[in-house]
């Protein structure tokens, strides 16, 4: 049965809810959810999606609902491409009466499209950004009209400005995860580590902050500042850090110390990522039974973001190889973490471990370091 168009009163309603919704919204993946349910309750359609360029790859990616991955197609391709590169809207009224239509997808997903309505939209500064696509008109019509055009340009200009600064926020937070990532990669590298190291133990401990019920953001400020915590290391000699074969008890009191180095790089920071950046790198040696470094903290008293990155960080010198020693193979890991729980590990983080195990294993699968076999 087909819906009707709404009436003006609904329409002011759906606009006020939505951009009440959207101007509170941090997260880019879901600023887009809320612009395409937004445009799929004003032009009652059965779809609706909000696509964005990606200048530097030369794609469109969006997200169709919360929490699922973006999807990305090549910048200039379907009706939402040919639209953001023409700079105008298209409105069809059988996807199957035209070239542009990749069939293909229906075909895969079982999914009839009919109707379909594409429209471009710019910034402030009239520099084109993205557009909704809207699929299946839902009311007797069958089909989208210029007004459905004009409500969902309504709908992009009123989204527009917070959608404007979610990516400006957004890309404020990629360049500062680079650049930490990069910092964390220098203290690695000295150590003969690989600059996956640093990647693999920030997927590691957001995966096992998510596990243990830390929230969304805490979790992701973790992510962002676990690749920190052997930043202390760029202050230890060489001859020391490289050393082949035993350490002299003073020299692996210098080892040490990069633990309290990396501290005082970093705190007294107002941001909040320079400061946990600062206890991920005091505190991820200490050790749950208080024999660890620097300061033999113990339990609770190790922060959590300390006793987090310290199964991430161990995890995946065993899990991976190293110029000077083989991957444990699986079976010694758990062993190890099992016997190591409640010493050197807090055993809640050692439970959420095994749990996310086949998922931490595939964060290695992915970020395995490239092997150069010319050297
Ligand atoms: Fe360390
Ligand atoms: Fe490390």
């Amino acid at each position: 049965m087909s819906k009707q168009e709404l009436t003006p009163e609904h329409l002011l309603r759906i606009i006020f809810d939505y951009t009440a919704k959207i101007a509170n919204e941090r997260n880019l993946n879901d600023v887009l959810v809320h612009m395409a349910d937004m445009g799929r309750e004003m032009i009652v359609a059965d779809r609706c999606t909000v696509w964005l360029i990606d200048e530097q790859n030369h794609q469109l990616y969006t997200t169709v609902a919360h929490g699922v991955d973006e999807i990305r197609i090549p910048y200039g391709t379907g009706f939402v491409g040919s639209s953001i590169v023409s700079g105008e809207p298209i409105i069809i009224k059988d996807a199957y009466e035209d070239d542009r239509h990749n069939a293909e997808n229906d075909r895969k997903t079982g999914y009839r499209t009919k109707s379909i309505i594409t429209v471009p939209f710019r910034n402030n500064d009239g520099h084109m950004i993205g557009a909704y696509q809207a699929i299946n008109k839902l009311t007797a019509i069958g089909h989208f009209t210029p007004r459905d055009l004009e409500l969902l340009s309504l709908a992009a200009s009123y989204a527009g400005k917070s959608l404007e600064s979610v990516m400006l926020h957004q890309e404020i937070i990629d360049t500062q995860r680079e650049i930490i990532s990069k910092m964390g990669e220098v203290g690695e590298i000295r150590s003969q580590e690989t600059a996956n190291h640093v990647k693999r133990v920030a997927e590691y401990s957001y995966v096992l902050a998510i596990a243990l019920g830390m929230s969304a953001a805490d979790s992701e400020l973790l992510r962002t500042a676990s690749p920190m915590h052997d930043i202390g290391k760029v202050a230890i000699p060489d001859a020391v850090l490289n050393k082949p074969g035993k350490l002299t008890p003073e020299e692996y009191e210098i080892i040490k110390s990069h633990t309290a180095i990396g501290h005082r790089l970093l705190r007294g920071s107002k941001r909040e990522l320079l400061h946990a950046a600062s206890i991920v790198a005091e505190q991820h040696h200490e050790k749950w039974d208080g024999t660890g470094y620097p300061n033999g903290r113990k339990g609770e008293d190790i922060h959590i973001y300390g006793r987090i990155t310290a199964v991430a960080d161990v995890f995946d010198a065993l899990s991976t190889e190293r110029v000077y020693k083989a991957a444990w193979p699986l079976e010694k890991i758990e062993s190890f973490f099992r016997e190591q729980s409640g010493r050197h590990f807090d055993p809640a983080v050692v439970e959420v471990f095994f749990g996310q195990l086949p998922k931490l294993i595939a964060i290695r699968d992915s970020l395995l370091d490239f092997e150069d076999d010319s050297v």
